[in-house]
């Protein structure tokens, strides 16, 4: 794996966002830069740019190549499930997809109840809710532990800024989000693809924890799966091996997620608010290095690391498009 040092080098050479003028309508969230472009392709530059407690943190050298090339790994490894939006991988950092009417909801798939803000299953649980999203939860569940069969608890999707809000089907259908029958579908398109995910994620010694997948409507009236795949920004995954013992003595998880910067943040009082504390290289070159391992270990494929600086090679690339 690349250095700690040649990762430190590319800290100067970090994407941290772009602003084409040609490429069609801008879109920015806080990770990717969209482009709707005239003839129906949406243009994603993944940047480098690490979002945590819903705040833009910090650039993170290679986190755009690492995130755009994983979500390309998972998409390969479902298409057989359920259609995707790529068309293209032009570019490390870059994916072309074909535009479609986004589905209001974002389907979550969870196989471990977990988390700690207010829309996750475990915060829910512990305040008493039994029924989440419409999932009966049976009693005497610990943090952490693997659920009966993997739920879905989908949320709607919040304007810009917005928070999201968790929903059961019914209550989808009841506000006309969604008919019965296309809940129906994404849901089962849903749970194949986690089980995928679990399948492959096993066999490189990871519990594929949960995740959330986001769909469109296609030109043709298709359901497509849009957005990204089983990247570390849209889904947790622990280390296999430690999970048995962790559990059993009430310790966290060891985890491949951003949750190395958040504690560093959070050890610091950061939780949101406020101003945000300088971050050093070393936390960024180890942070970088933790994606980059993710990676690697996940796809059980070389990272690619160039030592370079992205914006301009990004640039060569649409400018050709
Ligand atoms: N092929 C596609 N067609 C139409 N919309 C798409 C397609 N792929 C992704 N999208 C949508 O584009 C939007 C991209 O936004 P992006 O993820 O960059 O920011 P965000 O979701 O607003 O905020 P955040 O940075 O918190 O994720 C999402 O709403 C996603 O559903
Ligand atoms: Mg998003």
């Amino acid at each position: 794996m690349i250095s700690i040092e040649e990762i430190k080098k590319q800290i100067p050479n970090c994407l941290a966002g772009t602003n084409f003028a040609n490429l069609g309508k801008r879109y920015e969230g806080k990770v990717r830069d969209n482009y709707t472009t005239v003839d129906g392709k949406r243009i994603i530059v993944i940047t480098d740019r690490l979002s945590a407690f819903d705040r833009v943190i910090c650039l993170i050298p290679f986190k755009g190549q690492v995130l755009n090339q994983m979500a390309k790994f998972w998409f390969e490894q479902t298409k057989d499930i359920i259609e995707n939006h790529v068309i293209e991988y032009p570019d490390a950092n870059v994916i072309i997809g074909r535009e479609c009417k986004p589905l209001p909801v974002e389907m979550v798939v969870r196989g471990y109840i977990t988390g700690v803000t207010s829309t996750s299953a475990w915060y829910n649980y512990e305040k008493g809710v039994r029924n989440f999203c419409g999932n009966v939860l049976p009693e005497g569940l610990k943090k952490n532990q693997k659920l009966p069969v993997p739920i879905i608890t989908p949320s709607t999707k919040a304007e810009h800024g917005g928070h999201d809000e968790s929903v059961s089907r019914d209550q989808i259908i009841e506000r006309g989000l969604l008919t019965a029958e296309r809940y129906d579908t994404l849901a089962s398109a849903c749970l194949k693809l986690y089980q995928r995910g679990v399948e492959i994620a096993a066999k490189q010694g990871i519990i594929f924890v949960d995740t959330k997948y986001e769909f469109g409507i296609s030109p043709e009236g298709k359901i497509v799966l849009i957005d990204e795949i089983h990247t570390p920004d849209s889904s947790r995954f622990w280390f296999a091996d430690e999970y048995e013992k962790r559990f059993a003595a009430g310790e966290e998880q060891k985890k491949i997620d951003k949750e190395y910067l958040r504690e560093w943040l959070a050890e610091r009082g950061f939780r949101g608010e406020g101003e945000i504390p300088a971050i050093p290289e070393d936390i960024k070159a180890e942070t970088a290095r933790r994606y980059i391992e993710a990676y690697e270990l996940i796809t059980g494929q070389k990272f690619d690391a160039q030592v370079e600086p992205v914006l301009p090679r990004v640039e060569k690339v649409l400018l050709n498009i």
